[in-house]
């Protein structure tokens, strides 16, 4: 099966790799010369454990190439997949789809026989349509169908989330184009990956809906966590408690800095806007999305309270910058907040992360960049676990006694267990537990 994907960013990149992998012939478009050009030499511009092996080993088998070409590979293919960006749009939040429409437009023009163009990139309820009155009305001659079919890759963990999926999500009403998407997936459908198929539209909203709810879960328990704090409970416990009724289910309830990255962020507020046009309002979702915003400045000010109040002129020391692990991305991460307020009450900020200090650059303030955890905090009167990197987990915590000015750990992500941290000594604030005796 010839499969195009238009867009090599994070999600075409990993969808077309993967798809390659099940044994499709897959070309990845961009029209970056920079970015073909570096996946021609081997390069991968992204941070995603598992895809650069994945890729070289499909280009290695013929099965998967890149061009910039747009026209050529789509007037070949059977599917034709949509993986450009959606970013909130300026000024009102709702998701930008210039892109989309542009790269719809192209596909059409280039189309030849039958082909099914499938909306990966998460757009807004009614953007299908949309894509369909285009063709319909700019290219009648065209024989297309439009379906949806979202992704739910978690950076970080999207090559096991491509392959082993919970569920694959097709919106369409054509018998052609749900026989060629069968097709598509017949290889995770024999893993036993159920396809569900539905309307168009009702596939479009599954996935902001999908990501709305995991952002209000993890809202929901860093709310929690601060009750925790005040009345002397422990939300892991509060967590675990809650997680084995099957009804509420134990993941996504880790109480932190809020969510951050390039998702959550951008769909839950796409999705209160669309909500909010159609005149149906989400206030859960408006409330998360305020909430999860205010918590990030909060987290500032925690570590400035855990600072006796006062960081003008400390040395502060941050673990992890990304949005979370094992990812190099710093959209929305709760970090970039956080440096700030630090920033603002006078703090000497020094920063270490694995993967994500290229891009901290762009964003952060001015801040002093190490190339290890012993170095930012020698001489620190804080350190901030900010993300949870397995190499933050085990630290030599004598050492780190011996060289910090003072023995203050604040551990944004839980990932210390309160009594060992003061048995090394550490003054050790967790979230949403009782600080414990030293
Ligand atoms: C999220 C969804 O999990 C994917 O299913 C979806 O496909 C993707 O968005 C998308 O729309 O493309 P991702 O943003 O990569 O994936 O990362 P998550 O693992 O969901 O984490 C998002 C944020 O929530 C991170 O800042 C993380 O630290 C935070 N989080 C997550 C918590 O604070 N607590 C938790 O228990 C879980």
């Amino acid at each position: 099966m010839r499969i195009v994907m238009i867009g090599s960013g994070y999600v075409g990149l990993v969808s077309g790799a993967c798809l390659a992998d099940f044994g499709h012939e897959v070309i990845c478009v961009d029209k970056s010369t920079d970015k073909i050009e570096a996946l021609e030499r081997g390069e991968v511009p992204i941070f995603e454990p598992g895809l650069e092996a994945i890729i070289a080993h499909n280009r290695g088998a013929g099965r998967l190439s890149f061009s910039m070409d747009l026209a050529g590979p789509v007037g070949n293919a059977d599917v034709v997949f949509i993986a450009v960006g959606t970013p909130s749009r300026r000024g009102d939040g709702h998701a930008d789809l210039s892109y989309v429409y542009a790269a719809a437009r192209e596909i059409a023009a280039a189309v030849k026989g039958f082909t099914v163009v499938v909306t990966k990139s998460t757009v807004p309820v009614g953007t299908g349509d949309e894509i369909e009155r285009i063709f319909r009305e700019e290219f009648p001659e065209k024989d297309i169908a439009v379906v949806s079919n979202p992704e739910f890759l978690r950076e970080g963990a999207a090559i096991s989330d491509f392959k082993r999926p919970d569920r694959i999500v097709i919106g369409t009403g054509d018998e052609r184009a749900t026989e060629l998407m069968r097709e598509v997936y017949r290889p995770l459908y024999l893993n036993e990956a159920p396809l569900y198929f539905c309307e168009r539209r009702t596939s479009e909203l599954i996935k902001y809906a999908a990501n709305a709810f995991l952002a209000m879960k993890i809202t929901f328990i860093n709310e929690i966590a601060d009750l925790c704090e005040s009345i002397g409970a422990d939300v892991q416990k509060v967590a675990k408690g809650i997680g084995m009724d099957k009804r509420i289910g134990d993941k996504f309830l880790h109480a932190g800095p809020g969510y951050g990255g390039s998702c959550f962020p951008k769909d839950t507020l796409a999705l209160v806007k669309t909500a909010q046009d159609y005149d149906s309002p989400l206030r859960l979702i408006e409330t998360t999305v305020l909430v999860n915003d205010n918590r990030k400045r909060a987290m500032g000010r925690k570590v400035i309270a855990a600072c006796e109040g006062n960081v003008r002129g400390k040395k502060i020391a941050l673990l992890g910058l990304t949005f979370k692990p094992n990812t190099d991305d710093m959209r929305d991460a709760p970090a970039i907040t956080i440096v700030q307020a630090l920033l603002d009450g006078g703090a000497d900020v020094h920063v270490f992360d694995p993967e994500g200090m290229e891009a901290a650059k762009t964003v952060l303030g001015p801040v002093s960049y190490g190339k290890n955890p012993y170095e930012i905090a020698a001489g620190a009167e804080a350190l901030v676990v900010v993300t949870e990197w397995d190499e933050f987990r085990a630290l030599d915590f004598r050492r780190l006694k011996q060289e910090m000015k003072s023995p203050v750990i604040v551990d944004l992500r839980n990932i210390y267990k309160p009594d060992e941290m003061a048995k090394y000594g550490f003054s050790h604030f967790a979230v949403g537990k009782r600080k414990a005796k030293i």
